[in-house]
């Protein structure tokens, strides 16, 4: 069995759902507590052992890689005030060379699509989608529970957990041979099933490990909900002749996406903060008095 090695960040989102703070700063660079969202969700790939990240960005989305680059000037300033810990910070963070690439996806197609744009750097091996939408904050790296699965059953494996009462339609939604713990195998799934109509209460909540057979039919797939070009769609193909299997992980995700799943983030993570719980704590207490 091949191993995971590769992720792909699909970033070519216009974030409307959290205008206009992302008018000119892509959504996946809004900060959570002290660092932008994709601090998290290039580290949670990092501990799951993902050793090349696949950014599909759109267009306004350069500072993205300006992110993942040195910047010059500042660690200059940084350097010569002696602020070394600092330095070493945002030094420790960036790339190795070679360790991420950026495709353009020139249209917003769809997730499908989106992830479809990286198949000719993914090559022929399984890999890991990342929406870096959701901020996944758990003991053990949510993507590297969901190797750990795929290690265990191979296929193809979908992170998914419970459905807030009600948003079913927003999402896409498993169905399931039967329920015996957190691993269990898929029969179908479908995206943003009309209400009432979905299959369980389990949504794809972005993490994925897929087979790279997915993009020949990501290639002929035809538009689907929103008249975007879906992963789901194409992944219920491919249940037809591969294994899938979905994952509840151990932890907690925050749609950072969302006004309110941002805030969420950003209270929880600072709390959880070694260095800044307590202050923040004390902070929201004094806010709520
Ligand atoms: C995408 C996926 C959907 C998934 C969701 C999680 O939808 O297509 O299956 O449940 O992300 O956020 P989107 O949010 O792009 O509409």
């Amino acid at each position: 069995m091949k191993p995971v090695r590769k992720a792909v960040l699909p970033v070519a989102g216009f974030g409307t759902r959290v205008l206009p703070g992302t008018k000119t700063t892509p959504k996946e660079l809004l900060n959570v507590v002290d660092r932008p969202i994709l601090s998290y969700i290039i580290a949670e790939g990092r501990a799951a052992g993902i050793e090349h990240f696949v950014f599909v960005t759109g267009r306004n989305k350069g500072a993205i890689e300006d992110y993942f680059d040195h910047q010059v000037e500042l660690e200059a300033a940084l350097a010569a005030k002696g602020k070394t810990a600092l330095l070493d910070e945002l030094l420790a963070e960036l790339p190795k060379p070679g360790e991420m690439s950026f495709v353009r996806q020139m249209a917003p197609l769809g997730l499908g699509h989106a992830v479809w744009c990286a198949r000719d750097i993914i090559g022929d091996e399984p890999f890991a989608v990342m929406l870096p939408d959701m901020v996944m904050h758990a003991q053990k790296s949510a993507l590297a529970q969901a190797i750990e699965a795929y290690d265990q059953v191979g296929g193809n494996i979908v992170v998914v957990e419970p459905c807030p009462e009600g948003q079913a339609h927003q999402y896409g939604i498993v169905a399931l041979d039967g329920q015996d713990g957190r691993l269990n195998r898929m029969t179908g799934m479908v995206e943003k099933p009309p209400k009432g109509t979905e299959p369980s209460n389990l949504f794809i909540s972005g993490r994925y490990i897929l087979q790279p057979e997915i993009f020949d039919l990501l290639a002929s797939q035809e538009k689907g909900a929103g008249n975007e070009i879906q992963l789901t769609d194409s992944m219920l193909k491919l249940l037809t002749t591969q294994d899938f299997h979905a994952l509840e992980y151990q932890g907690v995700t925050y749609d950072c996406g969302d006004k309110i799943g941002l805030l969420r983030a950003n209270v929880a993570l600072a709390l959880a903060n070694p260095e800044l719980g307590a202050a923040a704590r004390a902070a929201i207490e004094d806010l709520l008095k």
